[in-house]
């Protein structure tokens, strides 16, 4: 199969895009990384492309009036690089319908919950305010509603007791830079394909194990 041209939309940190642009440099996942873009000049993920000798683009979404001027932007630059396929990796602008429709299916992303319980913002505020004892992360193709869309994978972890907010966030984001590498291998591979707005993954091992917490 051929490799995909793979576009990495990025807000900030970029620690999933790291962990992306390392996975098909050492040949796990099937793409090439043709283009790494932020809507924030600042994010510091941004170097850590350049360091890997990825390409670079930032379009700060501030300079445009309208959301669907920006998209029109990020549509043009993702053709431009010749990118067939498009992940998300913490890019925090909501994205218009047209743009989505435009990448049907050749667009994924990761939120460090198990969809679709919290979507959106403060994730693991509510997951914690909500008592949940499993939180986790989820990798799904990319639909309009936010944080929405036939499902890929999904790594689960234990809530603890003495889990604060960013405990609870460093342990989820530890099985999303598994999670994350792992699905658009699938992806790649040609493994994953949408039927009736579900994602059907073939080729597959999957877990048997229940999971109890607490445990006794
Ligand atoms: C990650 O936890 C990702 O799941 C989340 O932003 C963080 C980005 O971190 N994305 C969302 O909440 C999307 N709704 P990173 O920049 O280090 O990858």
């Amino acid at each position: 199969m051929a490799r995909l041209r793979l576009a990495i939309l990025i807000s900030g940190r970029g620690s999933n895009m790291r962990t992306l642009l390392a996975a098909c440099r050492s040949g796990v996942v099937a793409a090439d990384p043709c283009l790494v873009l932020s809507n924030r000049a600042e994010a510091p993920g941004l170097a850590l492309a350049e360091a890997a000798g990825v390409p670079t683009r930032t379009i700060p979404h501030r300079d445009f009036g309208e959301r669907t001027a920006f998209d029109a932007a990020l549509d043009r630059a993702l053709r431009e690089a010749g990118a067939e396929f498009v992940c998300l990796a913490g890019f925090m602008r909501l994205l218009t319908r047209d743009f989505i429709e435009a990448w049907r299916d050749r667009m994924i992303n990761i939120h460090p919950s198990l969809l679709p319980a919290f979507p959106g913002l403060d994730t693991h505020r509510r997951a914690l305010a909500a008592g949940v004892k499993f939180a986790g992360c989820t990798v799904h193709f990319v639909r309009f509603e936010t944080d929405t869309g036939p499902i890929i994978a999904q790594a689960v972890v234990p809530v603890l007791g003495s889990d604060d907010e960013a405990r609870l966030a460093a342990r989820v984001l530890e099985a999303e830079h598994r999670l994350y590498p792992l699905a658009l291998g699938l992806v790649a591979a040609g493994k994953v394909w949408v039927e009736g707005e579900r994602a059907v993954v073939e080729g597959v091992t999957q877990p048997t194990q229940m999971l109890l917490n607490p445990t006794g």
